[in-house]
């Protein structure tokens, strides 16, 4: 089989792990809209398993799991046209997981800058989970032969460990099973920002929620947020040369250029000598704009979530019918023998 036999196919996921921020939106969610309405088959997860790497309490998972298709679909994403499914609900992803565990090297996984970062300090005392999660990560994406792979800037190490597990994969059983994913970083905000400093990613499990846009957040929440993030006393400039050594005025300025869909150029050629009294609110007016129609949409669809339910149910049936017999091969091309029709 030769690299061009595989049809292009699009697969990203995100951890239903709570407070969905403006980072997932602007790295991840946003993207996955856009790859949509591109004429290919499109699958996003809500992956629970590499959730619970780390401990999740079960009503809040069960909440998060719902409230993160909710987003998915108040941001765009239509479940018709793409399939939306709750990774616990697709077997084949632990299936295929557990022969890439025993593809992949204690050593690879090792080097991952997100498990040193969780794990930290005490790293006999994180979940084995913790430590396969990009084993796992690696089958969600390989076990729908998945080509295309939108993810914001965190996830790129994740991506090459997937393309080294394909490659190992192909290598030691003499075949060109599996693709050698592309990750797509794209846009202006692949890796946004905590609002209150400039050098850490905006993310979920900062202790301070000042620190994020949140994507239930209310239009109050959002200008009081942005009105109070950090930046430095000097004005904007007309350049992006202008921006270096000013990580929190470059992080504003990306998240607008994201927003308003326009380059970081052309946004700073309109703000450029305006003072970060000014610009703020233009910045909170954009961002409530754009963010407060799906977080009412969020709330919306959390009323009905047996209609969440069911989406997920049909996703889940839609994604096996590919999934089944990729898996099927996989366990054949390994030596396992498979149940006959009796
Ligand atoms: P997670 O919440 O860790 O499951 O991340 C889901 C998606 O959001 C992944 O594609 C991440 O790369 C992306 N993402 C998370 N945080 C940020 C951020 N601060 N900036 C840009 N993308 C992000
Ligand atoms: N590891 C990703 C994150 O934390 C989430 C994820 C799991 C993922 N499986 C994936 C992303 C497959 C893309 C493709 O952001």
């Amino acid at each position: 089989m030769s690299e061009t036999a595989f049809t292009p196919r699009v697969f990203s996921g995100i951890q239903p792990s709570g407070n969905l921020h403006l980072g997932n939106y602007l790295g991840a969610l946003k993207r996955f809209v856009d790859w949509q309405a591109k004429d290919m088959e499109t699958i996003y997860c809500m992956v629970d398993l590499h959730a619970i790497t780390v401990w999740q309490d079960p009503k809040d998972l069960q909440q998060s799991t719902r409230e993160l298709c909710a987003g998915f679909i108040a941001a765009g994403l239509d479940p018709e046209s793409s399939i939306l499914i709750n990774q616990s609900q697709v077997p084949e992803h632990a299936q295929l997981a557990w022969i890439f565990n025993c593809i992949a090297r204690m050593g690879w996984m090792q080097r991952m800058t997100q498990w040193k970062d969780k794990a930290g300090k005490n790293q006999q005392n994180a979940s084995l989970g913790l430590f396969a999660y990009p084993a796992l990560m690696a089958a969600d994406i390989l076990v729908y032969h998945a080509t295309h792979v939108p993810v914001g800037e965190d996830q790129k190490q994740h991506l090459e460990l997937t393309r080294d597990i394909a490659i190992k994969f192909n290598h030691d059983y003499g075949v060109n099973f599996f693709p050698e994913t592309e990750p797509v970083i794209e846009g202006a905000a692949t890796r946004v920002m905590s609002l209150r400093d400039g050098s850490k990613k905006m993310s979920k499990s900062d202790a301070s929620d000042a620190s994020r846009i949140n994507m239930t957040d209310d239009a109050d929440a959002i200008a009081k947020k942005i009105r109070k993030a950090k930046t430095d006393p000097e004005g904007l400039p007309s350049e992006v040369k202008g921006l270096e050594e000013r990580p929190e005025a470059r992080n504003l300025i990306n998240i607008y250029a994201a927003l308003a869909e326009q380059s970081v150029d052309q946004v700073l050629a309109d703000v450029g000598g305006k003072q970060f009294s000014e610009f703020k609110p233009m910045l909170a007016e954009l961002a409530v704009e754009k963010l407060a129609p799906i977080s009412t949409e969020m709330a919306r669809l959390m009323n009905d979530q047996a209609e969440i339910d069911k989406i997920l149910t049909r996703g889940a049936e839609r994604a096996r019918a590919i999934t089944a017999p990729i898996l099927r091969q996989t366990y054949e091309i390994v030596g396992m023998v498979q149940p006959v029709e009796l």
